[in-house]
């Protein structure tokens, strides 16, 4: 985007301002902080900045108002300080807007067909602009209408700066890693992170496993984890990888020590024990101080930090000192640290750790697929226009992105 001329062009940007909102409130505006460098780029450049995202997933033919943008228009409006107009029937009566003048358009998950790439809406995106930019990294695994369809028809299309430093932070970690390279992903299973476990055992040279996922692979080295979340049906996969990544001289680190309780309730009393003494009735909640500790150290020695998802229950007070811990170790360290996914999010925004990440992903499962190796669909689109000067293949939607609660 930095490389055209914008000025008094239509440039229509495609964010990722699907933020979690609770009681009509918006939780947390990072991902619309995230965009504001390149709203104010295009806005600097003189461009007429017509702004497009979804926000949730509705049901088909209902234009839930609940996930209306409007919270995301009223917040920009306020950071850029000026009037930010929302645009509710921009395909009928397309906006006209004037130099430098910003505009959101409604959720474009209300559009039918959005979610299927359709050929018609992706035309009539297109019809909306002289130049796309493909800005939402955090949308970047969906084949939709607004992300990949779009970029099939616009006349000029590019990449944006959030996007192409998402990616040249992803590119750092994992292509060109200053060593040891160390990975902490938690999560409750093994099984919707098992390519990501595969991929970033061939790079990695520690894994560390948590919540759920430590649980299987404490299973699958032979200990008892009483009545903890595990996947019995992957156990087998997780002592594959393990045997592997030892044969190639990597480590997938296992704790010592856990916090159990009865109960997931704040009133339960935690108990730390060894991995060695797990009662039948005991559920792995959290690690332990001891395990922490070594985790720490191993963090401390890092050269690159790759962060998704956390090593406990932190929602809950008592055990949430383990990821609070690792959270902590890794903004003190020196490495070149980056983060991302919704629940890792959350924790870096409680413990207030934000600033001290080298890069905090806006993605969630795009920062998954990208760590699995994946071909981001929207990536795609965008480096066939611009190696082939020409129209990009329709990818068709993928069938995570069907519609369902979010
Ligand atoms: C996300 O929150 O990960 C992105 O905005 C994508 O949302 P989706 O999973 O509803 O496509």
């Amino acid at each position: 985007m930095t490389a055209l001329s914008l000025r008094g062009k239509r440039v229509l940007i495609r964010q990722d301002f699907n933020v979690p909102m609770e009681a009509g409130q918006m939780a947390s505006a990072k991902r619309i902080e995230a965009a504001l460098d390149t709203i104010r780029l295009a806005v600097a450049a003189g461009a007429k900045v017509l702004l497009m995202s979804h926000m949730g997933r509705p049901e088909a033919d209902c234009r839930d108002p609940a996930l209306s943008l409007a919270p995301v228009a009223a917040y920009l409006a306020r950071a850029l300080g000026g009037e930010v107009k929302l645009y509710d029937d921009y395909l009928t009566q397309p906006p006209t807007l004037a130099d430098g003048e910003v505009a959101v358009l409604e959720n474009v998950r209300f559009n039918a067909g959005e979610t299927a790439n359709d050929e018609e809406l992706s035309r009539q995106y297109a019809s909306l602009c002289d130049i796309f930019v493909m800005d939402a990294f955090g949308t970047a695994h969906r084949a939709q209408a607004s992300t990949c369809g779009v970029a099939r028809y616009a006349p000029e299309v590019c990449a944006g700066p959030l996007l192409m430093a998402e990616l040249a932070a992803l590119g750092k970690a994992l292509e060109r890693p200053r060593r040891p390279l160390v990975a902490i992903v938690g999560g409750a299973k093994v099984s919707t992170k098992l390519t990501v476990l595969r991929s970033l055992l061939s790079r990695v040279d520690r894994l560390i496993p948590g919540g759920g996922i430590a649980n299987t692979f404490l299973v699958a080295a032979g200990h008892k984890v009483g009545k903890s979340l595990f996947e019995p049906e992957n156990v087998a996969a997780a002592r594959e990888l393990m045997a592997w990544s030892a044969e190639g001289g990597r480590a997938v680190l296992l704790p010592e020590d856990v916090v159990v309780a009865k109960s997931r309730t704040a009133a339960a009393d935690a108990v730390v024990k060894s991995v060695h003494e797990l009662a039948d009735d005991d559920i792995i909640f959290d690690i332990g101080p001891a395990t922490a500790a070594r985790y720490g150290r191993i963090i401390e020695q890092a050269g690159t930090l790759l962060w998704n998802g956390p090593v406990g229950v932190f929602e809950v007070a008592r055990f949430a000192a383990g990821t609070e811990y690792l959270g902590r170790a890794i903004a003190r360290s020196g490495a070149f640290s980056i983060a991302g996914g919704g629940e890792t999010l959350a924790a870096i925004e409680r413990f207030d750790l934000d600033a001290a990440m080298s890069c905090v992903s806006t993605g969630g499962g795009a920062f998954l697929e990208f760590l699995a190796g994946k071909t981001l669909p929207a990536l795609a689109a965008l480096e066939f226009r611009s190696a082939a000067g020409e129209a990009p293949p329709r990818p068709s939607p993928a069938p995570s992105a069907a519609r369902s609660p979010a």
